[in-house]
């Protein structure tokens, strides 16, 4: 059977892209940013997922105004780099795991979640920075990617108990696959940033870092912090942070944190970068039960 054996969080600043194909991420800008990177690349040669389940957001790149997706699963063989106005990013081809994504589909369509099925796309920074700050600039990217796109650029933005409850399903989706398969599902975006209007620039240090002390406990506290919270205290762009809780949701109740960082600022954004492993015991409670 499939599992899912960790959740990573991370921002996805397309600036951190820039360094990591300008060769700067060990300048004094990027070094601090890039250093709290490091654990999580060595941790996931060592863990080598087969596959992600890569909880993003698109930016107008393969998605626009015309239509706009509230959940939508990549169900495609590979998605190229979109060009977002200066070219594509240079890094390869994300290659997608068809099979695992039309179960989840499935899974999640007849649990009532009516996602969108995608399977032409281009990814954008929101996919590939997140890849890159955790790969560095691998030939090929090391894992299949099972692309799950969250409307978080239009009002109305699901709510962040939609989320998690669509991590749950997720969670039952997998466990229902029955290919022995290694999973990871990431969270990205975030943390605090607004990128636009007379707050343009807010950061929130100390609210984002309770939003990290809420992920790592054994509850779902975090489900019901309401839209209008994450938009004051953290910006309008700090919205991306609802994503985190689909990866959170999926893990179940008790999580161990495995790496956690916590950077100001980066562009106009805090960085955010958290690992967690669903609790073991957790589980042989259940069974035992
Ligand atoms: C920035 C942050 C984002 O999340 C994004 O999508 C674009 C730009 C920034 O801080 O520059
Ligand atoms: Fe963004």
């Amino acid at each position: 059977m499939a599992r899912i054996t960790a959740g990573v969080a991370s921002s996805h600043v397309p600036l951190l892209g820039v360094a990591v194909d300008q060769g700067k991420t060990n300048d004094d800008y990027f070094g601090p940013i890039f250093k709290g990177y490091e654990w999580t690349k060595e941790w996931e040669k060592q863990e080598k997922p087969d596959v992600v389940i890569l909880v993003y957001n698109d930016h107008a790149s393969a998605f626009d105004m015309k239509i706009v997706p509230t959940f939508a699963i990549g169900c495609g063989e590979h998605y190229k780099s979109a060009d977002e106005g200066w070219g594509p990013r240079p890094v390869p081809d994300v290659v997608g795991d068809p099979d695992l994504a039309w179960h989840i589909a499935q899974s999640l369509i007849l649990e009532e979640f009516d996602m969108t099925i995608i399977n032409e796309m281009d990814v954008d920074h929101g996919l590939t920075v997140p890849l890159s700050m955790m790969f560095g600039q691998p030939d090929e990217w090391p894992v299949k990617v099972v692309p799950l796109a969250v409307n978080v650029v239009t009002y109305p933005v699901p709510s962040g108990n939609r989320c998690w409850a669509l991590g749950e399903a997720i969670k039952r989706a997998v466990e229902s696959y029955p290919e022995d398969l290694n999973v990871q599902i990431w969270g990205t975006g975030g943390m605090s940033h607004q990128l636009q209007g007379p707050r343009a620039g807010l950061l929130n240090r100390e609210w984002d870092n309770k939003f990290l002390d809420m992920l790592e406990q054994p509850n779902d506290d975090a489900r019901w912090i309401p839209h209008i919270e994450y938009l004051r205290e953290t910006g309008s762009e700090g919205i991306e942070m609802v994503m985190w809780l689909i990866m959170r949701g999926a893990l179940g109740q008790k999580v161990k944190s495995l790496h956690r960082h916590y950077h100001i600022p980066c562009s106009n954004t805090a960085i955010g970068h958290l690992v967690l492993e669903p609790d073991e015991s957790e589980t042989q409670e259940k069974e035992a039960a």
